[in-house]
């Protein structure tokens, strides 16, 4: 029976948009899942969007949405966003969802019912970022230190859980399951804030400050605090407590992280589950920060990364190669363009591409595209063949502690000594020589090699993993999508088999020019490539403070002396002049009579001497468009 492996992502706030840092974390969690798959688990992969809270409100009002709407438009584009990176996920939660909802409340029913849960005023400083109360300790420079924002004093009756009781057991828990948060260096981290005596935790909210959460089963008149909301959901998509899957996967989970939510995960977590009465955790694995310009990636800092622009311009492929392989798990990493240009060239353009395309080529010129046999010449058995099972337990090691870096490298070392290995073999030489066995044997090496090159790099880079076995004549038999080479890679060593035909030769990822990536980067903050970047999102109240109206151009002349300006008469709730730059694709006659769209409220200015009151749209495309309405309209109409 194979074995089950449970792996989440934490699920992201829907108050921003997806950015790098969440699609590391979800790619890391797919690759992840992918390695358990192709060792041959039972796999379940969760992740999805956290909908409750304060600064749902917050943003959902700024747009002038309600919650629920602005709720449903964000977790959609996390939704939309995760196929196009290849992440296989098998259940997106919501926290709006009813089931998720009815397990929240069991859960604090169950542990109110055990006196874990008592009512008390308290007064605290309170960060809506982070959803939670600070400790002055904890503030850096009287600042939040994620948010860099002064928290609120807050003083109200609330429902509080029973932390301290528990904080002996978790010393003790930590102590003796030493790799239960890892790497090390944040297991020492949560040791030390255990160090000092723990709080209770704050866990509702009254509805008269906040209506949008989840209903205590004993207190209508309060909801439940975020986190007690949130981390509920790894327990309640398996439908706790009696579901078939929650006792099939729930003893083998495994939570993914980046350090800013160490203390939920680290501490309140297993603590829930302990005063709940569930077994806690597996493994808790924490990742750094990805960087740009010396800050954390957020949307709060304003310099996110769009993973979807890096993904149209530098291919999916190796996207993924970049995230598991530039960052050291635990690490901070900076993001930059110009890192991700050198890995491609060098890892996958120059180390794999070209040795792929290179031995593919060779065994066409050689051996007319058939795999050949490695017969009884000085090369068989195969001389790779060692290099080749270090690679693979190297490789398994890494990737089952969350080492991606490690792991992959280990499999680069492999291709290193392949290149190496062609260098060396000099098969031109063999061929020349007309040393025919010994051609064979290296040609048939190299081909194997390659087969597990293909499928140690399948859990991150899927597609390309695919794309060289069908080149290298392996069915692509799957089992959940997994190519079965890959998926017995590492437990059954099945060698290719000789007279297997070969498929054309090519080049799996091209070098990038630097020059043209140079211009190609500015694509990284476009949607469409050749225009301007997209502006810094506004809000729906910054937009309605733009007034545009219909108008009617009734009599329009060119500005004297000007070659691109007509100044424009218009009706619009009375007439008034307007100063457009649109002679080079419009004469006088060719506007009058015609509809148009006017920025009415846009501070009046002089151009050439004459005041324009207002701007006339149009679009840019090979010349001026003039922006029109469908059908004609009364003279002044505004436009929402
Ligand atoms: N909703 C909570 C999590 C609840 S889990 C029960 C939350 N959401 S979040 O939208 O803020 O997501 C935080 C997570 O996004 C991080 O822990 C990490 O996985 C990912 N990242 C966000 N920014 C990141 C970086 N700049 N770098 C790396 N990961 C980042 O916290």
């Amino acid at each position: 029976m194979a074995e089950p492996f449970y792996i989440t992502t934490p699920i992201y706030y829907v108050n921003a948009r997806p950015h790098l840092g969440h699609a590391y974390t979800t790619v890391a969690a797919d690759v992840v899942n992918r390695f358990n798959s192709m060792s041959g688990s039972d796999t379940f992969f969760l992740t999805g969007t956290d909908e409750h809270g304060d600064k749902i409100v917050d943003a959902a009002e700024k747009e002038n949405l309600s919650p629920k709407a602005y709720a449903d438009m964000i977790s959609g584009l996390f939704r939309d966003l995760w196929p196009k990176l290849n992440i296989k996920y098998d259940h997106f939660v919501r926290t709006t969802d009813h089931d998720h909802m009815a397990v929240v409340e069991y859960v604090l029913q169950k542990i109110y019912d055990k006196g874990d849960i008592y009512f008390s005023e308290y007064e605290g400083l309170y960060c809506v970022g982070c959803e939670r109360f600070y400790m002055e300790r904890e503030l850096v420079d009287g600042k939040c230190p994620d948010h860099e924002k002064v928290p609120e004093r807050i003083k109200e009756s609330n429902y509080f859980f029973k932390m301290s009781k528990y904080q002996d057991w978790l010393i003790d828990w930590i102590k003796n399951n030493p790799d239960f948060i890892r790497p090390e260096r944040y297991k020492n981290e949560v040791l030390s804030f255990l160090s000092e005596p723990l709080e209770d935790l704050c866990i509702s909210r009254p509805k008269t400050r906040l209506k949008w959460g989840i209903t205590l089963p004993f207190d209508e008149n309060y909801v439940t605090y975020v986190w007690f909301d949130a981390l509920i959901n790894y327990i309640s998509v398996l439908s706790y407590p009696d579901g078939e899957k929650f006792k099939k996967f729930w003893p083998s989970v495994q939570h993914i992280v980046a350090k800013d939510i160490l203390k939920p995960h680290g501490i309140y977590w297993p603590i829930m589950l302990k005063a709940a009465g569930i077994e806690t955790y597996q493994h808790l694995n924490v990742h750094g920060y990805w960087i740009v310009d010396q800050s954390k990636i957020s949307k709060t800092l304003g310099n996110a990364v769009d993973p979807e622009s890096l993904i149209n311009t530098y291919g999916l492929d190796a996207f993924r190669y970049f995230l598991m392989r530039d960052m050291v798990f635990g690490l901070d990493s900076n993001f930059s363009e110009e890192a991700l240009v050198q890995r491609i060239n060098s890892d996958l353009a120059n180390d794999l591409g070209n040795l792929f395309s290179r031995v593919l080529s060779m065994a066409h010129k050689y051996f007319n595209g058939i795999v050949p046999g490695y017969g009884s010449s000085e090369e068989a058995p195969l001389s790779l063949e060692k290099d080749a099972a270090k690679a693979v337990k190297t490789f398994t090691k890494e990737m089952e502690r969350f080492s991606f870096h490690k792991g992959l490298m280990a499999v680069w070392k492999f291709i290193g000594k392949m290149n190496k290995y062609v260098d060396e073999k000099a098969p031109w030489e063999l061929a020349k020589k007309g040393d025919s066995k010994e051609l064979e044997a290296v040609i048939y090496n190299l081909l194997e090699g390659l087969r597990i090159v293909s499928g140690l790099i399948y859990p991150v880079m899927p597609d390309t993993a695919k794309v060289m076995q069908k080149h290298l004549g392996l069915e692509l038999e799957t089992e959940k999508g997994i190519p079965f080479y890959s998926r017995y890679l590492i437990k059954t060593w099945k060698r290719l088999k000789p007279g297997t035909n070969l498929l054309n030769v090519i080049t799996l990822f091209p070098r990038i020019d630097v020059k043209k990536d140079k211009a190609d980067s500015k694509k990284v903050k476009e949607k469409k490539p050749g225009f301007p970047a997209i502006k810094p999102e506004i809000s729906m109240a910054d937009f309605s403070k733009v007034d545009l109206r219909v108008a009617t151009i009734i009599q329009a002349e060119p500005v004297p002396k000007s070659k691109k300006l007509l100044k424009v008469e218009v009706e619009m709730n009375g007439k008034r002049t307007v100063v457009a730059g649109i002679s080079t694709s419009y004469s006088p006659e060719d506007i009058v009579g015609k509809q148009v769209i006017i920025v009415a409220n846009l501070k009046p200015a002089k151009l050439m001497g004459v005041m324009s009151q207002g701007m006339i749209l149009a679009a840019d495309d090979k010349g001026l468009v003039l922006a029109t309405v469908d059908r004609n309209v009364k003279p002044g109409t505004p436009l929402s």
